[in-house]
């Protein structure tokens, strides 16, 4: 028994390395082929990029970077502070009606990222007295919204909307919202909106569509999942999206009616405590936008260059720009993406938890901008590495 300042304490002879269990952790996840690397970048890569959510090639483009740059020197490369004090600017709001207007709502708000916005907004409209149904593939950022709302939830079948109707027809609480994907991050299938909308409403619920991988990709011009299904501006829906994606800038928004709006502002905590939006995403949001507004088939092309991938790697054709290639075991998928990098073809590689056990898979996101050359080398690449990978997979093309 040693004594402290008076206090007095048991020490033991062996120390304990309180850390050990991660030591345990990283062994099981090397044997599982789960270990996770960062790769940091260089400026400038020779790599044909199939991995990156950069799904205009906007993130270099010259106007882009123009809008950032102005952002900056007109408004410091920080917001300073919370929306609330001193973080939002003139610009802030510039960006946030010029979102809702493209998309179709009555207002929108930006958050520091696409996963505050979703935090945000969900449980600041959910709590203990309301019900969430959330599809069983939604994204991870609606999965912990959920798991913070402290309200009931049910996660229902993958684009199951009898399943949504039933869990909502059982309900005793006063309020109840839905959550989905517009555009599914894993798979790159679309959910299935106007029937949940249909559900959703006849049991007086409210929607919220993550439209992450919707918006610049689906839609007229790019304006989204929800704007293609005709539900722009539905008073019980409301979209949440990432700048980060085909707006090649960073931040998230919310586009809802004013009312919900109002009510974000007052009672979203991610919103309230968060340091606002820094200026040059939102400057490079905004020229981004802009872009896409000049250029609509941007939209169009981001699919047709999907399209082409998938022809390549045997799969059928995507609805989005994720084209997934399932391989099997997360080693498979691991040495995989390995063997496509080592030729000069960067591509994503999804493993468990990210997807089910047994379906690790190539990610390969698709460009607009990519060239008829760069395809070419995708074609001689992914050919040659797939044909080596599925001749020692269970999973066929
Ligand atoms: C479907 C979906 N929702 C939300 C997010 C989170 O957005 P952000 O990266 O801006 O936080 C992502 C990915 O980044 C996503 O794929």
């Amino acid at each position: 028994m040693d004594d402290l300042n008076g206090v007095q304490v048991c020490s033991v002879a062996v120390t304990i390395d309180p850390l050990s269990w991660l030591d345990e952790r990283a062994a099981e996840r090397v044997a599982a082929g789960l270990r996770r690397e960062l790769r940091a970048r260089a400026p400038q890569s020779p790599s044909i990029d199939l991995a990156s959510n950069d799904y205009l090639g906007l993130v270099r483009h010259p106007a882009v970077v123009e809008g950032a740059i102005d952002a900056v020197r007109q408004w410091g490369t920080g917001s300073t502070g919370s929306r609330l004090v001193t973080g939002t600017t003139v610009a802030h709001e510039q960006l946030e009606a010029e979102l809702a207007e493209f998309v179709g709502a009555e207002a929108g708000l930006v958050f520091a990222s696409g996963y505050a916005a979703n935090l945000g907004v969900v449980t600041a409209l959910a709590g203990h007295g309301a019900l969430i149904v959330s599809d069983a593939g939604s994204h991870a950022s609606l999965v912990d919204a959920c798991r913070l709302s402290r309200a009931r939830v049910r996660i229902s079948a993958h684009r199951d909307v009898a399943a949504v109707d039933r869990l909502l027809a059982t309900r005793t609480e006063e309020r109840a919202l839905v959550l989905t994907d517009s555009v599914f991050s894993a798979d790159g299938d679309l959910a299935p909106l106007a029937q949940l909308h249909r559900v959703t409403r006849a049991n007086g619920a409210v929607l919220i569509v993550d439209e992450a991988h919707g918006l610049g990709v689906r839609g007229a011009g790019g304006r989204g999942l929800v704007h293609e299904v005709g539900l722009a501006g539905e008073p019980d829906l409301i979209i949440t999206a990432t700048l980060s994606k085909a707006l090649a800038a960073q931040g998230g928004v919310v586009l809802a009616d004013t009312r919900i709006r109002a009510h974000l502002i007052d009672a979203a905590r991610t919103f309230i405590f968060d340091t606002g939006l820094a200026p040059a995403a939102v400057g490079a949001a905004r020229a981004a936008l802009r872009l896409l507004r000049g250029e609509p088939e941007m939209a169009v092309r981001v699919l047709e260059r999907a399209a082409d991938i998938a022809r390549i790697a045997g799969v059928a054709e995507p609805h989005s720009a994720v084209v997934s290639v399932v391989l099997g075991e997360a080693q498979v998928a691991h040495d995989a993406a390995r063997a496509c990098r080592a030729r000069g073809l960067e591509v994503g590689c999804f493993r468990p938890p990210s997807v089910p056990e047994g379906t690790s898979r190539l990610r390969l996101t698709a460009r607009a901008d990519l060239t008829p050359d760069e395809l070419d080398t995708i074609a001689t690449v992914l050919t040659e590495v797939l044909a080596q990978t599925r001749g020692l997979s269970a999973v066929p093309a």
